[in-house]
């Protein structure tokens, strides 16, 4: 069957790029990264020189209204036959028209259980709000900041005497464990969208619940 074609647009060190380009790596996993999208000369781009994956830079400067960056994009993504597009760590907001083009078909990750703590330091404020989990959240992308119907979750604790950096590190290994799997059920096909809220067939089955701390 034909791979997904998928594009990861990314601003910085592209971790999870590498996780996505692992996980494309294995036989028989459903997508295929066809490009690397980049604002500036991201670090991450090296992932996907070393995957040998084309790669494009599409300087945000260059362009003095949003929607000509955004048209730019939409030309290279649509140029290269893409058919979703993963965001992950870009650091621009992308226009409604975009959006609304790419309407499931574009995705995002953010570090935190949406739809708590939405836009940035979301581990300072997990910490500070005193959570007892926070996580990852990957999502369609809507008009709004970090909204969108949820697609894939993963939960981590929050452990006394965590600092930012401590969950932060957590909560990025759950992303690289997240990310994959929201590619490959919407790549089988399995992930549907009705009344805003996802549906997924076929997904193995979680645990009843997560308690920290633990009894
Ligand atoms: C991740 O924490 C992601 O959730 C957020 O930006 C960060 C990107 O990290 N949207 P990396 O570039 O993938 O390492």
């Amino acid at each position: 069957m034909a791979r997904l074609k998928t594009a990861v647009l990314i601003s910085g060190r592209g971790s999870n790029l590498e996780a996505l380009i692992a996980a494309c790596a294995k036989r028989g996993f459903p997508a295929e990264l066809a490009l690397v999208l980049a604002n500036r000369p991201a670090k991450g781009l090296d992932h996907a020189k070393r995957a040998k994956i084309p790669i494009k830079i599409v300087p945000h400067r260059d362009f003095a209204e949003r929607a000509d960056f955004d048209a730019a994009l939409d030309n290279a993504l649509s140029a290269a036959g893409i058919e979703l597009v993963c965001l992950a760590g870009f650091m621009r907001l992308l226009g409604s028209a975009f959006v609304r083009r790419w309407r499931d078909r574009l995705v995002n990750i953010h570090p935190s259980l949406l739809p708590a703590f939405p836009g940035l330091d979301t581990h300072a404020r997990a910490l500070k709000a005193g959570v007892r989990f926070t996580g990852c959240t990957v999502h369609f992308v809507r008009e709004g900041m970090d909204d969108g119907p949820i697609i894939v979750q993963a939960a981590v604790p929050v452990l006394q005497g965590d600092d930012e950096a401590d969950l932060a590190a957590r909560v990025l290994k759950a992303e690289h464990r997240a990310y994959p799997l929201a590619l490959r059920l919407i790549s089988e096909g399995c992930v549907t969208v009705a009344d805003e809220r996802v549906a997924i067939k076929g997904a193995a089955k979680p645990g009843p619940f997560l308690l920290n701390p633990s009894d």
